[in-house]
């Protein structure tokens, strides 16, 4: 088999560029490990930025987006006694959307077939072979088979775990991680959200986050130590500890209801420089990791592929060099802004362990000075909605 680019991981970084190329002519499969159900079946953050949506809207791939997407005008961050109105919308005229992640991974995936964008899911044992020249290929089995596919370049979108990254010499990159002192629990349950804009909020016992996923869904965070196990959080402890990280204000809004969800995850910044090496190019979470603060994973993996099937088009298309020599440069440049953005409102919102009194009241004078300062705010609005492409 031969086609001109071949994707690794049909998650929203795979997905989207395969659309996107295809959307110009460019000749791509994808060939993922899992099977469609299991990528499905995973639960991620649901904030998307304008730059994400205007991706899904060029694609025509945005009709449940905007039937069933809310609008959020603003978001809140709390802390402990009051709520501080970050009016996003107000601040830069744009809005983000509430929208599942695993929605828009659900409508890449059906719009595929109608598209001629082909995915193999359930391919074994996938390999890299050849970067370092202008023929790469990808091996894998299926079904029993070996199976070979050549190609012009690979696209490594194959997450955190995946392969990709790793074909890369350690001599050709580096790699900056900064891993955080404890986890999010979150709970996923059918009742209404006790708010109609997310809350942030940063109590003496920790962190919480109010989110939703339509008027019908809730979903909600807490902050806990990486040694909490999940079957130690009865869905009743969950709720009351929200309660009383959220305030009081908050919390006589909140309904509970059995968890439909229930996980630990940890929390990470990870960026591996760079890019692209030779004929890999890398993107989403194969190259870059973040906190969940601010909702910046998807976006960044979405922002990613806007670079990379630019520069991929210009090279089939037209014959330039120029998009993909600089791809790992410019992704890099937005990778780092929301990383900074994503490990800022991490560290204002949370306790560490190691923090005392000064540290607490530094946030609290950040906090402070955010609610008093129009340029604060504006700031915080600019990074949430997204920083322009
Ligand atoms: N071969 C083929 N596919 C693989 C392999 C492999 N060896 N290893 C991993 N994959 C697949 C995974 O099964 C997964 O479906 O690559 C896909 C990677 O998807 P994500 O982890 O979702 O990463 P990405 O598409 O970059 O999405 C980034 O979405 O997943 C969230 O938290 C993530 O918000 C972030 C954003
Ligand atoms: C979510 O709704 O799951 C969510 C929202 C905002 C975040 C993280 C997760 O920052």
């Amino acid at each position: 088999m031969k086609t001109q680019v071949v994707i690794i991981g049909a998650g929203p970084a795979g997905l989207l560029l395969g659309h996107l190329l295809r959307a110009e002519g460019v000749d791509c499969i994808i060939v993922e490990r899992a099977s469609a159900d299991y990528v499905l079946g995973r639960i991620r953050a649901g904030v998307l930025e304008r730059t994400t949506t205007d991706l899904l809207e060029r694609l025509g791939i945005d009709e449940r987006l905007r039937s069933e997407g809310l609008l959020e005008d603003g978001f809140c961050l709390a802390d402990g006694e009051r709520l501080i109105r970050i009016d996003t919308f107000g601040l830069t005229g744009k809005h983000v959307t509430v929208y599942g992640q695993t929605e828009v991974t659900r409508d890449l995936m059906d719009a595929a077939p109608g598209r001629a964008l082909e995915v193999i899911y359930e391919a074994e044992d996938v390999a890299i072979h050849a970067i370092d020249s202008d023929a790469p290929f990808v091996s894998f089995s299926k079904d029993g088979s070996e199976r070979r596919i050549d190609a012009r370049f690979i696209a490594g979108c194959d997450g955190y775990h995946g392969p990709s990254r790793r074909s890369i010499p350690a001599s050709a990159a580096r790699e900056f991680e900064r891993v955080y002192p404890f986890g999010w629990l979150g709970i996923l349950a059918d009742v209404p959200p006790c708010h109609d804009e997310l809350i942030y909020a940063n109590h003496t016992r920790g962190f919480a986050l109010a989110s939703m996923r339509s008027m019908a869904r809730s979903r909600y965070y807490i902050d806990v130590p990486l040694t909490d196990r999940v079957e130690e959080w009865s869905d009743e402890r969950l709720w009351d500890e929200l309660a009383i990280r959220l305030g009081p204000e908050v919390a006589a809004h909140i309904t509970r209801g059995p968890a439909i969800e229930k996980s630990i995850a940890p929390l990470r910044s990870y960026v591996f420089e760079p890019m692209h090496h030779r004929s890999l190019f890398l993107a989403g979470d194969a190259a870059h990791i973040v906190p969940p603060t601010g909702a910046k994973g998807l976006n960044l993996a979405a922002s990613d592929v806007a670079y990379l099937s630019a520069a991929l088009i210009g090279y089939f298309q037209r014959g330039e060099n120029d998009g993909i020599a600089g791809y790992s440069a410019t992704a890099l440049a937005r990778v780092w802004k929301s990383e900074r953005f994503s490990w800022s409102l991490t560290n204002l919102m949370h306790r560490f362990p190691d923090d005392g009194p000064f540290e607490r009241r530094m946030q609290l004078a950040e906090l402070d000075y955010i609610a008093s300062s129009r340029a604060a705010q504006t700031a915080i609005a600019e990074n949430y909605v997204g920083l322009p492409l």
